[in-house]
This record gives structure tokens, sequence and C-alpha cells, in this order.
């Protein structure tokens, strides 16, 4: 075993690989109950596909990876032939796994929804507040030394208040982030997405009346019937699709001169939903046009120019970065391994917090290809169960 390599739990039964160092020691003791040998890797530098396969070698039952590793048929092909069950994503999107690789090989592939939903929402909204206010380039033009007092019309931006917020899919974490600018901003809210949202419309029309019930102008939520009418209204357009074949260049050159001239476009989702050249050229033309993104087309390297606009505000891809969130995720991860080497069934609802009790369901969080494996979904397994039955399925 290389040092680079610290390995937690030698006698367990099962080994596991981490690819990451990952925080908090929650997720080593679900581990360590599961009877794992985990051995997790400390450098700063990024596996690549080779070492992950070489770390993975004759002996392995599992892994947790990263969103910045490609998993797919070589990993999985290899997983499995050394004896693996499962892998995990640290994260919720899953554009980086190779999901039909992954059932031919049988091996099971876990993600961290739920968790990280507050934290990127949060983040979305600071990027549009630092875009709509110029705190980037103010920050910056601070720092260099430019600052000679206030001046009347020194860096001014756009109030936030009472505009159009678009969400581009609204699933978790866009409804997260819509229900934070109608309450925080009261901005109207516009959404596009495949399914209506109708707790969201809820949400929106009830604090609409209540902001007309004392007095003050209501806000509304409309569903787009397409992304162009979406961007045409918009003030603000925030980005929450997963990558996909449907998705990739969502936002491309002609979108973007669909878009307001002085509006705002945030991407804390996936960065080639954006044609980031396209961006480039697009901020550079329209000076009152602004970005805020934390992710990125090649991550991490930037489209060329990107870094040198000052109206796009930039973050190196923080959407989950708190320690709440970074530590649940991690502990999600190990569920979904500790519970397929156990052969427990899948959890099938929303509801991930139950996860970071000290007694959670016996149950995997979220298995990505659970239906196509055949693995048995927690609530169907539970229902039938009499009356007599001495052990509660719901606790491990
Ligand atoms: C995710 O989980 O997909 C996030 O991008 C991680 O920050």
């Amino acid at each position: 075993m290389e040092p680079k390599w610290q390995v937690r739990n030698p006698e367990g039964r099962h080994r596991v690989i981490v690819t990451r160092h990952l925080p908090g020691q929650d997720w080593i003791k679900v581990l360590q109950e599961a009877d794992c040998k985990i051995e997790i890797w400390q450098e700063d530098d990024q596996l690549s596909t080779a070492m992950i396969k070489e770390a993975i070698g004759k002996d392995c039952r599992a892994a947790i990876g990263m969103l910045s590793e490609q998993w797919g048929a070589e990993l999985f092909t290899a997983l499995k032939a050394a004896g693996g069950r499962v892998y995990s994503n640290y994260a919720v999107g899953f554009n980086n796994i190779d999901l039909d690789a992954a059932t031919a090989a049988g091996i099971a592939v876990g993600n961290t929804p739920g968790v990280l939903t507050g934290a990127t929402a949060e983040l979305a909204v600071a990027l549009t507040l630092a875009a709509a206010r110029r705190v980037g380039e103010a920050e910056r033009f601070l720092r260099a030394g430019r600052f000679r007092g206030w001046a009347p019309t020194l860096l001014l931006g756009n109030l936030l208040e009472g505009k159009t917020a678009g969400i581009i899919g609204a699933g978790r974490i866009g409804t997260a982030y819509a229900r934070i600018m109608v309450q925080g901003f009261r901005t109207n809210i516009i959404y596009y997405s495949r399914r209506p949202n109708s707790g969201l419309e809820d949400f929106v029309s009830a604090f609409g009346s209540f902001l007309k019930s004392r007095g003050h102008k209501p806000v509304v939520c409309t569903r787009a019937a397409s992304v162009d009418e979406l961007l045409k209204k918009s003030d603000c357009v925030s980005l929450h699709t997963p990558l996909n074949q449907d998705t990739f260049h969502l936002i491309d050159a002609r979108r973007l001169g669909l878009m307001k001239k002085n509006a705002i476009l945030i991407n804390t989702s996936r960065g080639p939903v954006i044609d980031e050249a396209a961006l480039v050229e697009h901020c550079r033309a329209n000076p009152d046009f602004r970005a805020g993104l934390d992710v990125y087309e090649n991550e991490p390297r930037l489209a060329p120019g990107l870094a040198d606009l000052e109206n796009a505000v930039l973050l190196p891809h923080l959407g989950s970065a708190t320690h709440w969130t970074r530590q649940s995720m991690a502990v999600l991860a190990a569920r979904n391994l500790a519970a397929i080497l156990r052969g427990w069934p899948a959890w099938d609802r929303d509801d991930m917090e139950v996860f970071l009790l000290s007694r959670p369901p016996a149950a995997a969080p979220s298995i990505l290809n659970a239906r196509q494996l055949g693995i048995a979904r927690f609530h169907e397994v539970r229902k039938p169960r009499g009356r007599s039955e001495k052990k509660d399925p719901l606790r491990s």
C-alpha cells in the first residue's frame, strides 16, 4: 500500500476505495459498522482513470468517487472483476457516470441528493446578488487602490426587488432558489420544467396573497411554454438542469441573444449547459449583461477571455461547499455503499435527512439504477408485513 492512501479499519472484510479525502468522521463510522476496510486517497491532485483502476486492483467491493472523474465501462468492468457491487458518486449530479455501463456490469450506482439543495440554492442567490450589484468588480476596484471616495455614479448596478426570476429546471434546487428569490426580493417567478411544479406555484401564490393583504404588490409564478419564452421575459435566469444530451449548450449564442441586454445569467448546475465561448462573446458585446458562474464547460479550465470579463462573477464550483453539506454528502455516499453490501433495498422517498439520524432506515439513500438492477424499493418491501412482525425494518 502506498502512503498516499490512508487505511481505516484495516481488519474490515469488504475493501472499499474512496478517491478523495472527505470531510467529517460519521461516514467512516458508517462504513466501519458495515465491516469495510476503507482506503482513502490523501492527495489533492486528482486520480486519473488508470490510477483508479490500479487502486481497484483485484479485490474491491465498493468505491466512492468524485464528479471530476469519468466512471465508465473501463472502471465499472474493473470494479466488477474485483468483486465490486456498488459505486457512489460524491455529488448529486451524475453526468460523469456511464449508467448503462454500470448496469451492464451489475454495479449499483448511488448519488447524494437532497442534502445539497439549500447550499446550492443559496450560492446561486449569492451569485445573483453579486452579479446585480457588481460585487466582484467592485472588490477588484477597491483592492486595486482605485477607490477615491463616494461618488454618485460609481459602479451602479440593478435592483432585484420586483423583477422576474427565470428558473430553468424546477427540481429541488431550482425550487429552493425560487423560494429565496420570492421571499427575499419579491421577484416574480417564471419557470421552465418538463412537469408543472404545483408546490412552487402554490407557494408563490400564497406569498402573493400575503403581500396583497399587507397592501404590497403581489408576486406571481408562471410556467413558461418554452426556454425561449422564459429567456425573453426574465431579468435574471438561473440554470438548474442536469447535464445530458438535451441540455448540452442549452444556452447558446442564439438564446443569449433573446435575453434582455441587462439580464443576469447564473449557472450552478453543470458548465456545458452553457456554450462558454458564446457567453464570453455575449458579455463582451453587452457590457450591461451579467453572468454568475460556479461551473465551467471544461473544468477547471475557463474559456479564453472569461476571466478577463468585468461583467462575470466566477466561483470555483462551490455550490455544495458548506461543512454540513459536504459532511452529509459523505454520509449519504457511505450509506449507499453499506446498504448495498448488506443487501438492503433502495429508499424511494425524497427525504434524505432521515439518513443523517443515528437510527436511519435500513435502505440505500439513492440508487440511480435500482430499477434496472432489480433492487427492491424500501416501501414496497416494507408494506405487506403483518402485525406479528418483530423487527422494525425501518431500523438498522
Ligand atoms: C453536485 O453534487 O452535483 C454538485 O455540483 C457538487 O458541488
